[in-house]
């Protein structure tokens, strides 16, 4: 047996019995040479739709398509090894009906091999949810602020500000873990809530902009280092990445305008960065 073929990837059920255990460290990537990177430090890499926004610069998640998501989650697939593998269901691809749902999760299972999907959507979702779970496919669920329905939203702005709110959100959440999602990111919801529904649910929470009060934690990996143009106010940012790549592309683009590029001796020999 190969040492890469006795390494056993993180599975949905594995992330499942993490639920008020050591917190679970989920960032995204869309590529092999990210993906490689993120896997060494996390328990699941998300291929999320928020490829639309960070790697096509698209305003939302909306125009994303099951093929966009296809190709990048084999990419990622490709470059990990250890981590869980989730991969966003886009806009469109699940919604209609359960039926749907099943077969655009069965694209991307077979097409990337990842091992579980991802949907945003409670209550709305719940049957659809289930579905898919009872026919062997791992789902995570996604609540709170649910960017591909911006259009109904009107703006990416935190859910459940006022206990009044609670409600709707708290309904998601048990919807979700009834039906038997094996885990929930909770988006943009404030510390109490994400807090009372972290106590409440069997399933673990995974945040992002939702407090420290989850059972792990999730970001998008442009944002924390830097790469992005704008980010949420609650990202904390790990790297300032974009003017170190900006210095790399200056100094070669000079380099090159002066003729002080290295001879070519030994161009097609690789070596290890
Ligand atoms: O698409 C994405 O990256 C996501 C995370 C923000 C949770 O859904």
């Amino acid at each position: 047996m190969s040492i890469q073929s006795s390494i056993r990837r993180k599975t949905a059920p594995d992330i499942r019995a993490r639920k008020r255990g050591e917190p679970i460290v989920m960032l995204t990537s869309y590529h092999a040479h990210t993906a490689a990177l993120v896997d060494r430090h996390c328990d699941v890499i998300l291929v999320g739709d928020s490829l639309g926004n960070v790697m096509h610069g698209f305003e939302t998640t909306v125009p994303v398509t099951l093929d966009m998501m296809i190709l990048q989650g084999a990419a990622v697939m490709r470059g990990s090894k250890q981590a869980l593998v989730v991969v966003d269901m886009p806009f469109g691809s699940y919604e209609a009906s359960r039926e749907q749902a099943f077969n655009s999760a069965v694209r991307i299972m077979k097409e990337t091999q990842c091992g579980a999907v991802k949907l945003e959507g409670g209550v709305r979702m719940a049957e659809t949810i289930a579905f898919l779970s009872g026919r062997g496919i791992p789902v995570m669920g996604h609540i709170g602020l649910t960017p591909q329905s911006i259009n109904t939203l009107g703006s990416f702005r935190a859910q459940g500000r006022n206990e009044v709110d609670w409600g709707p959100i708290e309904d998601d959440a048990k919807a979700v873990a009834d039906a038997g999602a094996f885990s929930v990111v909770v988006e943009a919801v404030a510390e109490p809530l994400a807090r009372r529904i972290t106590e409440t649910i069997a399933i673990p929470t995974i945040g992002i902009g939702a407090s420290a009060a989850c059972d792990g934690q999730v970001l998008v990996l442009e944002d924390m280092l830097g790469l992005s143009p704008r980010t949420p106010k609650f990202v904390r940012r790990y790297g300032n990445l974009g003017p170190a790549i900006e210095a790399a592309i200056e100094g070669y683009a000079t380099d090159v305008r002066s003729r002080a590029f290295p001879a070519p001796e030994h161009v097609y020999e690789m070596k290890k960065s």
